[in-house]
């Protein structure tokens, strides 16, 4: 059997990995800056989420949400502290697009309306609703076709105050920092833009963060930065360190009910094993105040080169927008100095390493590049 060819892959192949370096099958070592796509967030194979998926694994892998699984709670309480949100409730899920399909989803059954605001170049993923709300027809089957998803220019404001008067709007969904559409920051005042408007017409406000959240702009959550709450908070990526594991953050006033949500795998214990020892490396290293000063760091230094278009981001979530010329950068990284990063077409390079970079690997970066653009 073959695989379904969907996947452009380099010809390398991971054998091994640790912290923010990986090594192929030929003992070659690369700097990961692109964390397996904002994934990694405390490092690979970091000693203490070994030990704890390890310690689970050999207790109880898998049970259904038929029974009480406290690591659940445990993982809830925990969340809850970190992220600020602590009279939240969490649903637990296996990946991003779950996580924005059941936001979508419970924001209508709660409101009873259909309508839902999103943004030019989102993206929110691949399942029929989360992919009906990303600005990419390539992706869109003819089945996930509707009428239910409003597309805005990104950060307008008279356009939302108009969708909002011409629309019954069930949701708005947001991603803090576009990810796939090129590191574009969201403003504070277009976040309390749409808190207010949500407000005013019993609308739902998701935050996607399932790339830009969990720790990486250096705030929990991006969305914070605004000074706003979100109603839904969605989350995956980082939340496992390469475990899948997704959720989503629910503010009290949405009430559940028996049967409203509801999933095989989400909330395992493996998965919840993962998602703790993921906050408890975070809180122990301090890794949100890592990704805010190195993030801080990589920006300026990048900022003062003479090629580069633009620097774009928070924390450790940077879009390096290049000219045409330097096209090939991004390959060159990669080919000649081993360096992982990611892309946003046309020619942006993505920074999205683990959260527990070190000044040295953020350094060794910066001469790899200073050297790519002839500096
Ligand atoms: C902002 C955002 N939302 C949702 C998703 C979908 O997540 P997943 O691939 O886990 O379904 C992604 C994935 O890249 C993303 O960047």
């Amino acid at each position: 059997m073959n695989l379904f060819d969907v996947y452009p892959v380099n010809d390398i192949v991971i054998e091994k990995a640790k912290g923010s370096l990986v090594w192929d099958d030929k003992g070659q070592e690369y700097l990961d800056m692109y964390g397996g796509h904002a994934v990694i967030s405390i490092g690979h194979t970091h000693p203490h989420y070994v030990k704890r998926l390890t310690d689970q694994l050999n207790k109880v892998g898998f049970y259904s949400n038929s029974i009480k699984i406290p690591i659940q709670q445990e993982l809830a309480a925990k969340l809850g502290k970190i992220s600020g949100k602590e009279d939240y409730q969490l649903f637990l899920c296996n990946s991003g697009a779950e996580a924005n399909e059941n936001a979508l989803k419970l924001a209508s059954f709660h409101n009873g309306k259909k309508k839902i605001i999103a943004f030019k170049k989102a993206f929110h993923g691949r399942t029929s609703l989360a992919v009906a709300a990303t600005d990419n027809p390539k992706i869109v089957a003819p089945v996930n076709e509707t009428d239910n998803v409003v597309f805005l220019p990104w950060l307008d404001e008279a356009a939302l105050e108009a969708a909002f008067q011409q629309y019954e709007v069930s949701s708005v969904i947001i991603e803090g920092i576009q990810g796939v559409g090129g590191i574009q920051v969201a403003t504070p005042a277009f976040l309390q833009k749409i808190r207010s408007l949500c407000d005013a017409n019993n609308a739902v406000f998701i935050a996607d963060s399932v790339q830009c959240g969990y720790g990486r702009s250096g705030k929990f959550f991006s969305h914070d930065y605004a000074g706003v709450n979100a109603d839904i908070y969605t989350m995956a990526k980082g939340m496992g360190n390469g475990f899948p594991i997704g959720g989503i953050i629910i503010a009290p006033h949405i009430q559940a009910s028996y049967g409203l949500l509801g999933t095989t795998f989400g909330g395992n214990h493996l998965a919840c094993a993962a998602g703790l020892a993921v906050l408890e490396v975070m809180e122990q290293e301090k890794l949100m105040e890592n990704a805010t000063a190195l993030g801080a760091y990589l920006v300026k230094e990048l900022q003062a080169l003479p090629n580069v278009k633009e620097v774009r981001g928070r924390g450790l979530m940077i879009g390096i927008e290049l000219p045409d010329s330097l096209a090939h950068v991004r390959k060159n990284l990669l080919m000649q100095h081993k360096i992982f990063t990611g892309e946003a077409k046309p020619n942006v390079i993505r920074l999205l390493p683990s959260l527990a970079l070190s000044q040295e690997h953020a350094d060794r970066f910066l001469t790899a590049f200073r050297k790519e653009i002839n500096i």
